[in-house]
C-alpha cells in the first residue's frame, strides 16, 4: 500500500481526542465505508436485476435499502473528515477495501437475491456491531453511536430480507434460520 492509501492518515485539527485513537478510529470507519458503498451498489445490483412474481416488491424494498445505505455512506465519510482523516470514498477503494464478497452475477429470482443480500447484510451486520464495541473502547462515543444508529436498521433489514427465506430453510433443514432454530414452532 502507498502512504497516500493509508487509510489512518490524518489532518491537523483542534479536535480534543488524541490523534492516535483517532487514526485508529478513521481506519476502522474507512473500512466502515468501503464496506458500505460495497453494500449499497450490490443493493443496486439486486433493485436492476430481480425477476420473478416477487419482483415489484422486492425492486422497491431493495431501492429502499440501497436508499439507507447511501445516507449511511455519506454519515461515515463525514465522520473520517470531522476526525481529522482522508475518507476514501472512490468505487475503486471501495471494491479495494470491502470485507464483502463480490455479488453473484448470474442469479435472477426473488428469493436467490433475497439470499445474496442477506449473507452481506449479516456480514455487513457483525462488522458494524464489533465497530460499536472498538470506538467504545478508543473513547469516542459519538462514533460509537454512529455505528449504533446504523447497526440497528441493518439488523432490522437483515430480518425484512430473512423474512422472506426463513420458512425455506427451517422446512429444507439447512441455512442459518434451521441451524440457530430446531424448533421455530416453539417461538413465541
Ligand atoms: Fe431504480
Amino acid at each position: 500500500m502507498s502512504d497516500n492509501q493509508d487509510l489512518s492518515r490524518l489532518y491537523p485539527t483542534r479536535i480534543d481526542l488524541p490523534a492516535a485513537a483517532r487514526s485508529k478510529i478513521v481506519t476502522i470507519l474507512n473500512q466502515s465505508l468501503a464496506a458500505t458503498l460495497d453494500l449499497k451498489t450490490q443493493t443496486k445490483q439486486a433493485h436492476w436485476n430481480v425477476k420473478g412474481t416477487d419482483f415489484f416488491q422486492l425492486h422497491e424494498l431493495f431501492d429502499e435499502m440501497a436508499g439507507e445505505l447511501e445516507e449511511y455512506v455519506d454519515m461515515v465519510a463525514e465522520r473520517v473528515t470531522a476526525l481529522g482523516g482522508y475518507a476514501f470514498g472512490t468505487a475503486r477503494l471501495a471494491a479495494a477495501n470491502s470485507i464483502l464478497p463480490e455479488y453473484p452475477l448470474d442469479i435472477l429470482a426473488g428469493m436467490d437475491h433475497v439470499t445474496a443480500l442477506a449473507d452481506r447484510y449479516a456480514a455487513y451486520a457483525k462488522h458494524v456491531r464489533e465497530a460499536i464495541d472498538k470506538t467504545n473502547d478508543l473513547g469516542d462515543a459519538d462514533t460509537a453511536d454512529l455505528y449504533t444508529e446504523v447497526s440497528r436498521t441493518i439488523d432490522k433489514r437483515l430480518w425484512f430480507l430473512e423474512a422472506h427465506i426463513q420458512v425455506l430453510e427451517i422446512n429444507a433443514g439447512n441455512g442459518a434460520a434451521a441451524t440457530t432454530n430446531k424448533q421455530p414452532a416453539a417461538v413465541k
